[in-house]
Parts: C-alpha cells; sequence; structure tokens
C-alpha cells in the first residue's frame, strides 16, 4: 500500500519488538496479530468489542508515578496504530502446550471452562491482566475483569469457580483453607503427580516489561505521529494547539480516543473517514483535576480512570458530597465491558451525543459542566 509516515510505528507483542514502517490506520491491532504477525489465538467473533473473544493485555510505563499498568483491551476496536510505545500481551505470550501452560491457561481447562473454545483466549487473557495488576483478587474482581467475555457454551459457573482457586475467598472454610495453610515437601511431590494438580500462580516469573519502553518513554509518547496511506491520515498530536489546528485543517476528521464508536462506525455502517486524530497523548485532555465544587476530567480520560478516581474521592469525602459520583459508578457498571471502558474516553461518550447514551442524562441531571474549545476563540463553558 502506498503511504507515508513520519516516523516508524513501534510496539511490542509478547516480549518481541515490532516496527512498521507503512502502517495502514484502518488495520485493527487483531488484524495485525493474526494476518501479519499469524498469531491466531486471538479470536474474532463479534468485532465490534461485545464478546472479549479478542482480548489482549497492554502494558503501559506510566511515567508521573513510574509504575507499569496493565490492562484489558478489545483487539478488534484497538487501531494498531495506536498501540505505539506499547507492550501487547496474546495468549500465546504467557504459556503454551508446548513450553508450559500458563496457570490461567490449565485452570480453566482443567475446571471443564471450555467448549468450543473461541471465547477461551480472551478469557484467559482478562483473568491474566487482573493477575499482573492483583495476584490474590476477590471473586468482586474477578466477576467485574470477565464482565466483557461472553461464552456462548460452557456456561460461566465452570470458569468462575475454576479461576475463584486464584481468589483467598473462594473456599467457605476461609482463613482455614487448606490453599492458606503451608505445605510439606511430601504433600507437594504427590499432588504434583495428580493429573489435575496446577502449580499456585507466582507473579515473580512473569516477563518483565520492555526496558525500551521505559528508558525511552519520551521518544514514544511524546512525539506527534503522522501515518498516512491513500486512504487515510493519522495523526496522533502531543500538544492543544497541534490538536486545534488539526481540526480547523480537517473540519470533517473524526477525534478518537479508544475508537469504541468510529470503529464500529467503520466497519458494520460502512462510514468512511479520511482523516483520524487521536487524542489519547494531548496533555490537557488526560488531565485530571480536583477543583473547589468537584472534578475536572479531561476528554481523553478513559472511563475506567473516571471510576477509579470517583471510588477513591468518595474514600476522602463526606456521603453528601459523593451522591453525584455513587450516581457515575453505579451506571460505569452498566457501561458495556471492561475492555471497553479501559480505552473509551468520557469525551466521546458525551460529543456522539447517542440517544442511548449511559452518562450524558446524570451529567445534565447534575449540572455538569463542559469545556469547550476551538482554534483562536476562547473556551466556551
Ligand atoms: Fe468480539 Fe472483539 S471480537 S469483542
Ligand atoms: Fe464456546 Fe465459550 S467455550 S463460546
Amino acid at each position: 500500500m502506498e503511504g507515508k509516515s513520519n516516523q516508524n510505528l513501534v510496539f511490542y507483542v509478547n516480549g518481541e519488538k515490532i516496527i512498521e514502517n507503512q502502517p495502514d490506520p484502518k488495520c485493527t491491532l487483531l488484524q495485525y496479530l493474526r494476518n501479519k504477525l499469524t498469531l491466531t489465538g486471538t479470536k474474532l467473533v463479534c468485532g465490534e468489542g461485545g464478546c472479549g473473544a479478542c482480548t489482549v493485555m497492554i502494558s503501559k510505563y506510566d511515567d508521573k508515578n513510574h509504575t507499569i499498568r496493565h490492562y484489558s483491551v478489545n483487539a478488534c476496536l484497538t487501531p494498531v496504530c495506536a498501540v505505539h510505545g506499547l507492550a501487547v500481551t496474546t495468549t500465546e505470550g504467557i504459556g503454551s502446550l508446548r513450553t508450559r501452560l500458563h496457570p490461567v491457561q490449565e485452570q480453566i481447562a482443567k475446571s471443564h471452562g471450555s467448549q468450543c473454545g473461541f471465547c477461551t483466549p480472551g478469557m484467559v487473557m482478562s483473568m491474566y491482566t487482573l493477575l499482573r495488576n492483583n495476584p490474590q483478587p476477590t471473586m468482586l474482581q474477578i466477576e467485574k475483569y470477565l464482565e466483557g467475555n461472553l461464552c456462548r457454551c460452557t456456561g460461566y459457573r465452570p470458569i468462575l469457580q475454576g479461576y475463584g482457586v486464584f481468589s483467598k475467598e473462594s473456599c467457605g472454610m476461609g482463613e482455614q483453607c487448606c490453599k492458606n495453610k503451608p505445605r510439606d515437601k511430601e504433600d507437594d511431590n504427590s499432588n504434583k503427580e495428580n493429573e489435575n494438580y496446577i502449580p499456585p500462580y507466582d507473579p515473580t516469573q512473569e516477563p518483565i516489561f520492555p526496558p525500551d519502553l521505559k528508558v525511552n518513554y519520551k521518544e514514544y509518547n511524546e512525539k506527534r505521529l503522522m501515518f498516512e496511506t491513500n486512504q487515510v491520515k493519522w495523526y496522533r498530536p502531543v500538544t492543544l494547539t497541534d490538536l486545534l489546528e488539526l481540526k480547523e485543517e480537517y473540519p470533517d476528521s473524526k477525534i478518537i480516543i479508544g475508537n469504541t464508536e468510529v470503529g464500529i462506525e467503520s466497519r458494520f455502517k460502512n462510514m468512511k473517514y479520511s482523516v483520524l486524530i487521536n487524542a489519547s497523548h494531548v496533555p490537557e485532555l488526560t488531565d485530571i483535576k480536583s477543583t473547589e465544587d468537584g472534578i475536572k476530567f479531561g476528554a481523553s480520560v478513559t472511563l475506567s480512570k473516571v471510576e477509579e478516581v470517583l471510588e477513591k474521592a468518595k474514600e476522602d469525602l463526606p456521603e453528601s458530597r459523593c451522591r453525584i459520583f455513587t450516581a457515575v459508578i453505579e451506571m460505569l457498571k452498566w457501561f458495556a465491558g471492561k475492555q471497553i471502558r479501559n480505552t473509551a474516553a468520557v469525551g466521546g461518550n458525551i460529543m456522539t451525543a447517542s440517544p442511548i447514551s449511559d452518562l450524558n442524562p446524570i451529567f445534565q441531571a447534575s449540572s455538569a459542566k463542559l469545556e469547550v474549545v476551538s482554534k483562536g476563540k476562547t473556551t466556551r463553558k
């Protein structure tokens, strides 16, 4: 495909560095994984972020807090251009029959949580992402992480029961549960001979985050990106001024963050967009500020982040000042699956002005303020 770009697209898949000099902005991460890298463990089923069969884990270095953030995404909606500077992990990257299955893979198989197997890699990757964030989750957290994964044949009980072994809460014996007792060597050896034995999850054995993405954080995250083919131009500005100028130059362009709306429109409604602007790296739009009368979120802040910040605020404020926060958190529980909330942004939910919008009624009822800006004009509220 004819095209040009101002730099290479660089990301990691299962620890391997991928460099693409002419990426196609219309290509999804799922297409890239399956067709280009022949990593076919990640499945395509609905193609619209509804089933979770295409779930992969994204890991990102957080420069402010010096931590690594792991989150699940739907690869069928994630544009491959959006993973510049990120590490992608697929089911092939955590274990296989050729090497050794990961406890998350082994557990779903041995607990009869897989039949046709189409949903299984997605289930595995959602659960794996949870364990990377929290090696000893609660049952509620397991349910939350799996809520964006649908299974049409097994039923959810064996999956949840199987994954319950990773939770301290899974057993009615509580603290007396045999999992909490030190095991002697003999027990361990006889356990290992048992065909149903699954080694306990050991987070220290997980692969490390690619040092290149940490060391060269600025190189990957603070430079403007432009990829172009003869059909689509893709921009990733890193300043608000650049974003506003691009919007003025291309008034029909679409601003995207998670691509959860535009991805579906392009795939199922045959909508064609010739210019896409990814606003995920504009500092003003990713900022979160506490103000006198509430919390101000940048438009690119993801719904998962909104939920996290509001939960935290509720811990510190009296109940009477948190009722709106509670209403938003409650609504987010029903808002798509975890993978969508991890990438979809609050600004997108407002600006698509969907009549079935989940959050707009709450924002209206609570007299939330919306700030809009365009090039050369003062900010309007
Ligand atoms: Fe169903 Fe991606 S294929 S969510
Ligand atoms: Fe068939 Fe889950 S095992 S869809």
